[in-house]
Parts: C-alpha cells; structure tokens; sequence
C-alpha cells in the first residue's frame, strides 16, 4: 500500500504581505503558485524574506495582507496543525529524549492513528530513508546527518499535503549535505509530495528546484525554471546571484547598438538600449581566440587556478578591472601572461540602466 493517501496540493498565494511591529517589511506583495507535486525552491541572500514567507505557508506567522491557498482551502487563518503541512527544520528539533522512532510516530500518536498503522507507517519511512538501525536511539547518540534523517522522517510519516523546508543542510558538512541532496531528490522523485524548499545556496536551488523563486528585499525577483533563471536572468540581482563563480558585470556606453565597454570589449546590443549599460558574461563564456575571431581583447592573467580539464583565470582588464574566466586548461595563459580573449557568440546578457534584462 503506497504512503501517500490523501489527494495532493497545490500552495497559492496572493499578495502576501507581512510587515514586523516596529517597521520591518520582510515580504511585499508575493503571489505564487506552486502546482500540486512541485518542488519548488525560495532562495536568496540572508534576510530577503525567505523563512517569513515559508512560515506564513506554515501558520507560523500572520500575513500581514493578502491569501494562501493549500489545495482548494483557503488557509490563510487556519491553525498551522489544521494546514495538512509538515515543516523540517535547520536544526532538527527532534524531541531529546525520545527515540528516533517514538519522534517519528508523536505526530501520528497524537492524531490517534492507531499502533500497528503507527508502526508500519514509520518502518517504511525508516526503510526509505535508510535508518531501520536507528530507530531505537535518542537523538543525542546520532550524528547531525542521521538526526536530519530522522526529521525527514518525521515530516514523511505525517503523510501532509505539503512539505516545507528551512536550510534543512545547512548544519551538515559538505559531503552530507551532498548525500542528503540527493536523498531528498529521490525522496521527492517517489512521493510527489508538493514541496517549498528554502535556501540561501543558489547551488542547491538549482539543484533541487522544479522551479526557484529568487528573492530580494522581500521582493520575488523571477520565478522560472533553473535553467530559464541561469539562461535568461530578469535582472543584475539575479545575474549575479545565481550561477557559479558568478557573472562578470561589465559597465559601458552604447551607440547605435554597439555597447563600448570600459573592458575594451565591445558587443551588440538590442536596438531598445542607449546610454549607460552593463553586460553580463559568465566565467563559462569566455574564450581564448584563435586566429579567425574578431573582436579579441588582450587580458593579463594575474591568478591562474587550475581546475583539471579548466582553469580559472582572472584577469585585469586595460581599465583595471577584474575579469574572471573559465578556460580550458590547454589553451590557458600562465600568470603575468597576456591573452587574446573573446566572448562567446550570444551568451552575453544585456541590462539597461535600470538594471532590467533587454533581449
Ligand atoms: N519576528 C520578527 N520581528 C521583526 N523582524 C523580523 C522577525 N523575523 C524576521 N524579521 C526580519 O524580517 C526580515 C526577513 O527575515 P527572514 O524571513 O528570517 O529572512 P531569511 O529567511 O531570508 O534570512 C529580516 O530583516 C529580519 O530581521
Ligand atoms: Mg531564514
């Protein structure tokens, strides 16, 4: 008999608000949509509002304005134990003196499910998860890894409507964190519960996410797929924050359509743009030119990490400037060096003064 017994949700908001006592606007006037069996990913820098607005999906905090739907509830004042939710958090919050198991089964112990569905409900998620041998430890006799695991546990039992995550890895080492990325990959992939993942890792956005939603100021600023927001960002905000190492923001003048850059390089632009404008290049999408490119600019390399196959190299421009390229390992220049670079053909990203994206 699968896990999963009731009908599965789709999370609606619309212009949710919240503003603190005492001035602090933490989320402005956020409409979102996320399908039934999405999992979607809010991410963005410390503070932009992220853990507010997954705590106002929770119940856990009063909107300010606006509405949430889970399914075809409106839940917007509903208590957060009445919301079919269950929420994992960055540090666990399991219960310390109880088993693994026992924290796993509370929930279900205090809606009354009955003992032996209790049971068989928490080995299958034990089993899913991998942590049958634990089952029988308290928490303080676990690593951070396993505790998280557990904690998943506990949200997968409930069997909810929606899951919701805060930093559940940010307290996990490197390689954990890996490891239970694609657990919960997985997991996702076998439940199809809707779920609404908070980070501030755009790494792990991109990794996870059906579709991220990234924020700033408590203000979404593009909800897309991963490769949409890395291949097409809204804005200098996004461009910046999503992708790694990150973009070069190139600054410079355009006429008629040819933005002159304080790099040296030129490129076209939209016919829309004029005046100042600032282009974006990933690291990825530079090149050494070979005889036949035009456009080349001479760059000294100052630092050369070498990454195997690629190297990074960063370079100063003729104006001083910083720029960092992704370069195959043969064909990169050693340090002190001086190198004929390109960009690659339509990879480029154009803004406006404003900041905007223009295509
Ligand atoms: N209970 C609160 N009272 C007042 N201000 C708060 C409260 N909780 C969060 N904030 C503020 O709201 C903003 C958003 O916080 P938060 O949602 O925790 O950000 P994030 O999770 O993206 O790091 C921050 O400026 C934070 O200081
Ligand atoms: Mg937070």
């Amino acid at each position: 008999m699968p896990l999963h017994s009731l009908p599965m949700a789709e999370v609606r908001l619309r212009s949710i608000e919240k503003q603190f006592p005492g001035g602090v606007h933490a989320v402005k006037a956020c409409d979102l949509d996320i399908s039934d069996g999405e999992f979607l990913v809010l991410v963005g820098p410390s503070g932009c509002g992220k853990s507010t607005l997954l705590r106002m999906i929770a119940g856990l905090e009063e909107p300010s304005g606006g509405s949430i739907h889970i399914g075809s509830r409106d839940v917007t004042h509903v208590d957060p134990a009445d919301r079919d939710i269950a929420m994992v958090f960055q540090n666990y919050a399991l219960y310390p003196h109880k088993s693994a198991k026992e924290n796993m089964a509370f929930a279900l112990r205090l809606r009354k499910v009955p003992k032996a569905e209790r049971e068989r409900r928490v080995i299958e998620t034990a089993k899913m998860l991998g942590i049958e041998d634990l089952l029988n430890r308290k928490p303080g006799a676990m690593s951070g890894g396993q505790q998280q695991r557990v904690a998943l546990g506990r949200a997968i039992v409930r069997d909810p409507a929606c899951f919701l995550f805060d930093e559940p890895l940010s307290n996990l080492d490197a390689k954990m964190r890996n490891h239970t990325r694609s657990e919960l990959r997985r997991l996702h992939k076998e439940l199809q519960t809707t779920s609404v993942y908070v980070t501030h890792d755009q790494e792990e956005a991109m990794t996870l996410g059906d579709r991220v939603a990234v924020m700033k100021d408590g203000v979404m600023q593009q909800l897309g797929t991963p490769l949409e927001v890395y291949r097409n960002p809204a804005n200098l905000f996004v461009a910046s924050f999503i992708g790694t190492p990150a973009m070069n923001l190139m600054t410079g003048e355009v006429e008629n359509t040819q933005a002159k850059l304080a790099t040296g390089f030129q490129v076209t632009v939209p016919s829309a743009v004029e005046g100042p404008v600032t282009i974006g290049v990933r690291p990825q999408h530079f090149r050494v030119a070979s005889a036949n490119d035009d456009g080349a600019v001479s760059l000294t390399a100052r630092l050369v990490e070498p990454l195997g196959d690629l190297a990074d190299v960063h370079f100063e421009a003729a104006d001083g400037s910083k720029i960092l390229a992704r370069l195959d390992a043969e064909l990169a220049p050693t340090e002190g060096a001086t190198c004929p670079i390109v960009i690659d053909r339509d990879r480029q990203h154009c803004f406006d003064s404003t900041g905007q994206r223009v295509d």
